[in-house]
């Protein structure tokens, strides 16, 4: 996980996903549903967490699901900042900035984002990030509209209004921090503002626009999620990865099998903690990736990989599919042994190989095989194992590496 510790000059974020998602028609609220192999609302948390001008992080949810929500999340919520949120979204962003000021006081800056709006460009956190440094105190991200506006009912119904001189509004919104603070603290409605732009403005405080991105479209009525899942999911390929790996079983070694010690006469022996099915699966990524193996990447010769635990290797196995714009779509680990056996610890296994990879523990399957006391496995001799990964990676980066 990224340094979460608050760094000097850095702007914090309140991202909200404190509604209920009323419009969607979904039983589940839409920040919680699973978008392309992960919580919508974790898309734009990383999205946040990755760009090196944001630090500390407010995350507004209902209240009472604050326990839910930091266990959806797993390793994601790691110094998080998870609040809850109040009846309307003026509440959350209010209740987000009072926790941010009492944790992590200091930020002259801060960013307010819809979780709802999970494809969050690079682009846009810089350009509002910039305007902030240039000294506005207020910032929004706008997109033009394109289509022709007309009145749509009384007696001026069908006339068309002037479109010049409109935008649409999207978020993350940029604010001096005290000046936020002081607007929601003097707000006196009668209205509910639907962002906080037009709280600012009521205090005299001017909004400066910069471009948005038509990617920052908020997932609202029904229908919206499966769209922005279609999009995301188009110009991707399938790769298929297989890792295959083998350890000797020794007297006085720990013995590691998917990042989980267990208690058994002897252990793995090799030069990391041995972890043979993580090992397998790293390949497999690694495989998948066409990006080696992890021999090239941990050569056992350099003595800083000497007892290293292998969770290390699957992480940055993980950060490369990241990085290459890719997701893994599942894994599937054979651990071939007589002894120890595995059914009893495979439901502990995939919950702490989910925890490594940040992905859901439905996709993580473990499995087991005896060689019916055949050949090394079968005579105790070592502990094999195999993995096969099937990721997908992004049309045009498949066409760079060919
Ligand atoms: N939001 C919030 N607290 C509220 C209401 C809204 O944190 N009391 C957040 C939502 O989670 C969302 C963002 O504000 O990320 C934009 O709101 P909207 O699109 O209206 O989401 P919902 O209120 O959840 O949806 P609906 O209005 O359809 O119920
Ligand atoms: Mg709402």
């Amino acid at each position: 996980m990224p340094d979460q510790a608050p760094r000097a000059g850095l702007s914090a974020a309140i991202l909200l996903a404190a509604g209920a998602g009323l419009r969607t028609g979904h039983e589940t609220p839409k920040q919680v549903r699973t978008l392309a192999g992960k919580p919508v609302v974790a898309h734009a948390l990383d999205a946040l967490r990755a760009h090196p001008g944001v630090g500390p992080m407010a995350l507004v949810v209902p209240p009472g699901s604050e326990d839910a929500m930091r266990s959806l999340l797993g390793p994601r919520a790691e110094g998080l900042t998870i609040v809850a949120g109040g009846s309307s979204r003026r509440l959350s962003v209010r209740a987000g900035l009072e926790a941010l000021a009492g944790s992590e006081p200091g930020a002259a800056h801060v960013l307010v984002h819809d979780s709802a709006r999970p494809l969050l460009p690079v682009a846009v956190i810089d350009r509002v990030l910039g305007a902030l440094a240039d000294g506005a105190r207020c910032v929004v991200p706008v997109l033009p509209v394109v289509d022709t506006l007309v009145r749509s009912g009384g007696d001026e119904a069908g006339q068309v209004v002037d479109r010049s001189t409109l935008a649409r509004v999207q978020t993350p919104q940029g604010f001096d921090f005290a000046a936020l603070m002081a607007a929601h603290q003097q707000w006196t409605g009668p209205e509910e503002p639907t962002d906080d732009a037009q709280m600012l403005r009521r205090a005299g405080i001017d909004v400066a626009l910069v471009p948005g991105d038509s990617a920052l479209e908020k997932i609202t009525g029904p229908g919206d999620h499966e769209r922005m899942e279609r999009i995301l999911t188009a110009g991707m390929s399938t790769r298929v990865g297989m890792g295959f790996d083998v350890h000797r079983l020794v007297e006085g070694e720990d013995l590691w099998l998917c990042g989980v010690q267990i208690p058994h006469s002897h252990g793995l022996s090799g030069h990391s903690d041995a972890d043979v099915a993580i090992h397998a699966l790293v390949d497999a990524i690694l495989g998948a990736l066409a990006e080696g193996d992890i021999g090239s990447h941990f050569p056992p010769s350099d003595p800083q990989w000497k007892g290293a635990a292998s969770d290390r290797f699957l992480a940055f196995a993980c950060d490369r599919v990241s990085a290459r714009g890719g997701r893994i779509d599942h894994v599937d680990v054979t651990i071939i042994c007589e002894a120890p056996k595995i059914g009893p610890r495979r439901g502990t296994m995939r919950a702490r190989l989910a925890e490594i990879m940040m992905l859901q523990e439905a996709r993580i399957s473990v499995k087991a095989t005896t060689t019916e006391r055949l050949g090394l496995t079968g005579r105790g001799e070592g502990i094999a194992a195999q993995a096969v990964v099937t990721l997908r990676l992004p049309d045009d980066d498949a066409e760079a590496a060919s």
